[in-house]
């Protein structure tokens, strides 16, 4: 998740408590993953990556399951995307690909990269219409869970709404107020409210509430809980000065009277950030 990318452990040295932590075949892999996106150029045609069988199966698992949620979960303009987008389901999608369909699409580019990413590059990235994904996909034995953003995250979540027109527009304009952010706190209080609208978000739609966020839309489980957490009124300033934690279900989302009033809000915010 992109409010996540300072915690990320560099390429591919993982954390004790990662499920991968003790596989030395999964390490391997994440090195070598790992190694082509450090060798990827912006702008650069994009090198694929054999993904291995095992790898495959984790990503149409999820992506079934994933699929049928949204139908019942995710907001009209996200299926929209979706749609557009038209992933493969049976198989790990290639950055090229992806970045082909999307860049035909709303003239957003997808690039690899190959974990971390400093905040600011990440968001002045979405000022140039280019989305940095990683491609590295979560380990096999908890297909469902994940605790860093992955290739599942980065492409079901961010790619699919990065079809979308109006969701590619609020993505450069996120990424132009980061780049006016030029001290530390600034940058908080956006990454803050990038994190409760692009990544947490959701939307009254029919009188139901639906997920626009990415990171509600990649998660298996709390995309099914969303609903049950404390549901707060659109509020942008008190999403600015709220602490998240990444490592737990939100507890708190804040929801937009409707999908129209938050592109309007949020795209007004950006534009006038800082003020
Ligand atoms: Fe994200």
């Amino acid at each position: 998740m992109a409010g996540a990318q300072t915690h990320r452990p560099a390429a591919f040295e993982l954390p004790e408590d990662h499920p991968g932590f003790t596989d030395r075949a999964y390490r391997a892999r994440r090195a070598a993953i790992a190694e082509v996106g450090r060798a990827h150029r912006r702008g650069d045609p994009i090198t694929d990556v054999e993904y291995t069988p095992e790898e495959d199966e984790v990503w149409r698992v999820v992506s079934h399951e994933l699929r049928r949620k949204h139908e019942r979960y995710a907001c009209r303009a996200y299926l929209e995307g979706a749609r557009a987008v038209t992933l493969p389901t049976e198989r790990v999608p290639q950055l090229r690909e992806v970045d082909e369909r999307v860049h035909g699409l709303t003239g957003f580019h997808i690039e690899p990269v190959p974990g971390l990413v400093p905040t600011r590059e990440f968001y002045g990235a979405l000022s140039e219409r280019t989305f940095l994904s990683t491609q590295y996909i979560r380990h096999h034995s908890v297909p469902f869970y994940t605790p860093e953003p992955d290739i599942v995250h980065e492409i079901i979540g961010h790619a699919n709404m990065l079809g979308n027109p109006v969701f590619a527009d609020l993505y450069e304009l996120a990424g132009q107020a980061s780049q006016r952010a030029t001290d530390d706190e600034a940058l908080d209080v956006f990454s803050k409210v990038f994190w409760f609208t692009l990544e947490f978000g959701v939307v009254w739609e029919d009188e139901e509430l639906r997920a626009y966020g990415a990171g509600l839309l990649s998660s298996y489980g709390e995309i099914e809980e969303f609903r049950a957490a404390e549901i707060r009124p659109w509020d942008l300033e008190q999403m600015g000065t709220l602490d998240y934690d990444i490592t737990r279900y939100q507890p708190v989302l804040f929801a937009a009277s409707s999908f129209d009033r938050m592109v309007t809000d949020l795209s007004e915010f950006f534009a006038g950030y800082p003020a």
